[in-house]
């Protein structure tokens, strides 16, 4: 059976990473989060002074960006968890904190096309199933089979909040909705590698779906296509 490059691309907390993890589970094919990339390279200017509520130094963070490895590293259970600078951040990525400044970090054209260059060598071989916002467009243009997920912004919110709150995060969903729509805005709006359906990509509005009849369907996609 021949292996196929698979995009999955949308606005956030679309569940996009759910739908990607279960299809490369069931196909054998490595998964890719390439937001936590950003989250991580967010965290790593936030510990380092270059972002804050009131300051934004874009300058110094691409002098500094020779200096960031970005690791996928599997635990005990087979996850794949994010490492910056060999230090595991899987946790510290996904809080409110990092959510706030990672859309502005995402604009910087040096950080994207540093992930984009380490995002295609880990697509190289095919058999992967990568998720993002510029997957389709920019970094697999080339992709088998590229979804497009979409959801109404308060479903949307509605799961992220969900997530935040059983991890023990202190948010309300008020500043989950405003985070959702504020990164939405950022990135559909950003001069480089704005979030677009790519034009051969399949929508998928799942604002009314279950998490399994949206897996079945993209799995049926992906077979065909293999
Ligand atoms: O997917 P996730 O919501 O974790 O991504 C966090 C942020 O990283 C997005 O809101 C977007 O600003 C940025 N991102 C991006 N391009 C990607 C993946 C994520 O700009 N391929």
């Amino acid at each position: 059976m021949g292996k196929i490059t698979i995009a999955i691309d949308g606005y956030s907390s679309t569940g996009k990473s759910t739908v990607a993890k279960q299809l490369a589970d069931w196909l054998e094919y490595v998964y890719v989060d390439s937001g936590a990339m950003y989250r991580a390279i967010t965290l790593y200017a936030i510990e380092k002074g270059f972002i804050s509520e009131t300051s934004f130094d874009s300058d110094k963070l691409i002098k500094h960006l020779p200096e960031i490895s970005l690791t996928f590293v599997k635990n005990s259970e087979g996850k794949a968890e994010m490492h910056l600078n060999g230090r595991n951040v899987e946790k510290q990525i996904r809080t409110m904190q990092v959510s706030e400044f990672v859309s502005p970090i995402a604009t910087i054209s040096e950080v994207r096309s540093k992930l984009v260059d380490q995002q295609q060598k880990m697509g190289e071989g095919k058999g992967v199933v990568m998720d993002g916002r510029d997957i389709g467009t920019v970094v697999f243009p080339t992709a088998e089979l590229k979804i497009f997920m979409n959801a109404t912004a308060e479903q949307r919110a509605t799961r992220r909040y969900k997530e935040l709150i059983e991890r023990g995060d202190a948010v309300t969903y008020a500043e989950v909705l405003h985070n959702v729509q504020e990164r939405d805005t950022i990135d559909t709006t950003r001069e480089d590698s704005p979030l677009r359906k790519a034009k051969d990509a399949i929508e998928i509005d799942n604002s009314e779906m279950n998490l399994e009849d949206q897996f079945h369907i993209i799995l049926q996609l992906a077979k065909d296509r293999i």
